[in-house]
């Protein structure tokens, strides 16, 4: 990865340090990162000096941002962007990956003419495994949609909108979506521990299972629904058990109303 210019990151958290050791892994010169954030963990400070990575520099020093990753939590957006006006510079692509916050927040105080990228990581993105879902406004030109592809990509999957309403159902599907994953591994040990399992036993078999299927997803070229039909007999095992997971009130009932809730609550949460 080479940028001509620099990429600041402003927040360096959790998702902040995913990117971090992301963009280092594909190979930008370090050189060309600038990261601010108050209190930094000791690990991004070591790394900073290690890779001689500008941090917390005087942000006037900055005079050819291209990108700037804004990975601050949503709530304190509005109270500390102000202090990061001195970036708004020719060229440089503010992409925002705080849930819920719409790009016309970002206008506001940026101006409406700023070229703003939208972005919906989750959190697989810590394991370079993520699914990003990005949004343009009309200001942002195609070189700047191209690196803003490149630098998401260092965590992961990462696919494009045209409505940014389709944004809360997309926070609702892979934002949220790790956790009814977990909840899926959780549920079937519980099930294999009634079913009489030792409860260590059955955790280990749910979750090697979950990881291991969810591995072979990623591998393969057929679709999930072929996968689950090469393992299904008929008359077998799996199928009896899909007839109550795939019946009335089955699992799609289920994950239906369960996206529609986090989508309403997305909504909710951005008014
Ligand atoms: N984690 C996920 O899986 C995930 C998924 C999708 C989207 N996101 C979005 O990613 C963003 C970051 O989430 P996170 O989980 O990485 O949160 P986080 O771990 O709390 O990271 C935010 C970082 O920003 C720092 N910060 C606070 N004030 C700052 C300032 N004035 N200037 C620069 N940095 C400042 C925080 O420092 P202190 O800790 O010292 O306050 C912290 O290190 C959020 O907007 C969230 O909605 C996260």
């Amino acid at each position: 990865m080479d940028i001509d210019g620099t990429l600041v990151l402003v927040g360096a958290g959790k998702m902040g340090a995913a990117l971090l050791n992301g963009w280092i892994a594909d190979g930008l010169a370090p050189e060309k990162i600038a990261i601010f954030d108050p209190a930094p963990l000791p690990a991004i400070a070591a790394l900073a000096r290690e890779k001689h990575i500008r941090l917390n520099p005087a942000i006037e020093t900055i005079t050819d941002a291209v990108a700037t990753i804004l990975a601050i939590k949503p709530q304190m957006m509005g109270e500390v962007l102000p202090a990061y006006l001195p970036l708004r510079q020719p060229g440089n692509v503010l992409i925002s990956i705080a849930a819920g916050k719409p790009v016309t927040f970002f206008e506001a105080i940026f101006g409406a003419d700023t070229p703003i990228i939208r972005a919906m990581p989750n959190p697989p993105a810590a394991i370079g495994r993520g699914m990003s879902v990005l949004f343009a406004n009309p200001s942002v030109s195609a070189p700047q949609k191209q690196l803003s592809h490149t630098l998401l990509s260092a965590v992961g999957s990462v696919a494009w909108i045209e409505d940014e309403g389709l944004m809360d159902p997309v926070t609702a599907v892979s934002g949220s979506g790790p956790a009814y994953v977990f909840l899926l591994v959780e549920a079937l040990a519980q099930a294999g521990h009634s079913a009489g399992l030792d409860a260590e036993l059955a955790y280990q078999l749910a979750a090697t299972t979950v990881s291991g299927a969810g591995e072979m997803i990623a591998q393969s070229a057929e679709p999930a629904a072929t996968l689950r039909e090469n393992v299904t007999s008929p008359g077998g095992t799996t199928a009896a058990a899909l007839e109550i997971l795939m019946g009335k009130d089955g699992l799609p009932a289920l994950l239906t109303r369960a996206v529609a809730a986090a989508t309403e609550r997305s909504k909710e949460l951005a008014r």
